[in-house]
């Protein structure tokens, strides 16, 4: 079997890379979800010879990228899907406001759970939609819950008719087990309310925690859902701007393509479709051993801030490579909080008002990255909070 280096350091400044050529030099950046690890070698090979063949005329739309994606949802998640389920889409985030367009009208309630993906808090209004928060729950141990009382009363409202939900969940790390996802479909189901699950984070699950794909809870859910797929997150290629929604229903899938095919929206690309097949057919190996990668990087981490920076709480992490750190302890306001690490620590990461209500004294790291870096990120953090 082939075998990945995670430890490999890769320069990436320079290459019109979000994540380093934001901030200075000085910066260690641990932010933004992409991960600083090579894509797999079998994508790399498969883009070079196809670069190689020197001709990028239109694609047919064969079903390859389709049967890449039914091959991934069976093998990990034992969901059986369809290719004609499968709708080509420029990744994940247009999937849902498609979706939002299809099956909300302007003026409707979309439910999301707070703290949530700050994408989420832009779409939904920019799409004249509103949003109705359902706040997490924020337990002793620093696992999250879901509101289930709240949510029924936001779902029943008159005007609710979509829930945008997250699984696993960004940025609390939670992955819903079965009894919940069930609970949450039933809700949806009871007030007609659809359900739209971005499940881009789901290769991300650690051990003790199983992600279950919303629409193999039962022939019910299925028919009241849009799931968002990607392995952007997993193989880094979120730069090729690509990803897929799975529609097991045929009206709902009906509904949400014809606005695509009235803009004549759905045009796939050659490099973004080639990545996914290559990865999703012959990189099983790089998956898993991402996830006992970062498995490694998460334990690293948890050990060094409980023994030598214990004023930061670390959530226990069930999925996503992006840590959850509570810095109530420190006392600062949000701003402060996010200057006095990026000035002091030298180490940028995602401020937690940014990501709505229950955010505010918390910090998204992005561990997805070498240990080396890890180390020298924490040591740095480390140091800043002894300077306090
Ligand atoms: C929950 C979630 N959804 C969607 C995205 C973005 O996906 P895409 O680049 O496919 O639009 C991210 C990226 O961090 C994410 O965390």
């Amino acid at each position: 079997m082939m075998k990945h280096n995670f430890d490999e350091l890769i320069d990436r400044k320079g290459t019109e890379c979000k994540k380093w050529d934001t901030y200075a030099d000085d910066v260690i950046p641990m932010w933004i979800a992409d991960t600083d690890f090579k894509c797999p070698q079998p994508v790399v090979d498969a883009m070079v010879k196809r670069a190689q063949h020197g001709i990028f005329g239109y694609p047919v739309n064969v079903v390859n990228f389709e049967e890449s994606i039914v091959n991934w949802q069976k093998k990990r998640f034992g969901w059986n899907i369809e290719t004609d389920w499968v709708e080509y889409t420029p990744a994940v985030i247009p999937a849902i406001v498609y979706a939002m367009r299809a099956f909300t009208e302007p003026g409707d309630n979309v439910v999301i759970q707070m703290p949530a993906y700050h994408p989420f808090h832009d779409i939904i209004p920019n799409n004249g939609r509103h949003i109705l928060g359902n706040n997490l729950i924020l337990n002793a141990d620093g696992s999250y819950s879901v509101d289930f009382e709240n949510l029924e009363q936001l779902l029943s409202k008159k005007r609710t008719s979509m829930f945008l939900l997250c699984s696993p969940h960004n940025p609390v790390g939670k992955c819903f087990t079965r009894e919940e996802l069930t609970r949450i479909s039933e809700l949806c189901l009871k007030h007609n309310v659809f359900v739209v699950s971005d499940e881009i984070h789901s290769d991300i699950v650690y051990k003790g925690h199983q992600h279950i794909p919303f629409g193999s809870l039962s022939q019910a859910a299925a028919d009241n859902c849009v799931v968002c797929v990607n392995p952007s997150k997993t193989f880094n290629i979120a730069g090729v701007r690509t990803g897929a929604a799975v529609i097991p229903n045929r009206r709902n899938h009906d509904l949400f393509y014809k606005p695509l095919e009235d803009l004549k929206a759905y045009g796939r690309t050659i490099f973004g479709t080639l990545p996914i097949e290559v990865a999703y057919n012959e990189c099983e190996y790089y998956a898993d051993q991402l996830l006992e990668y970062l498995t490694g990087n998460l334990e690293y981490l948890n050990k060094f801030i409980a023994e030598r920076v214990p004023q930061i709480k670390v959530t226990p992490m069930q999925a996503t490579y992006l840590v959850w750190l509570n810095c109530k302890a420190l006392n600062m306001a949000p701003k402060e909080l996010n200057k006095f690490f990026l000035e002091k620590a030298k180490v940028a990461m995602n401020e937690g008002s940014t990501f709505g209500p229950g955010g505010a004294g918390f910090m998204r790291m992005n561990i997805a990255c070498p240990r080396s870096r890890l180390v020298e990120g924490l040591h740095r953090i480390e140091a800043a909070v002894k300077q306090l």
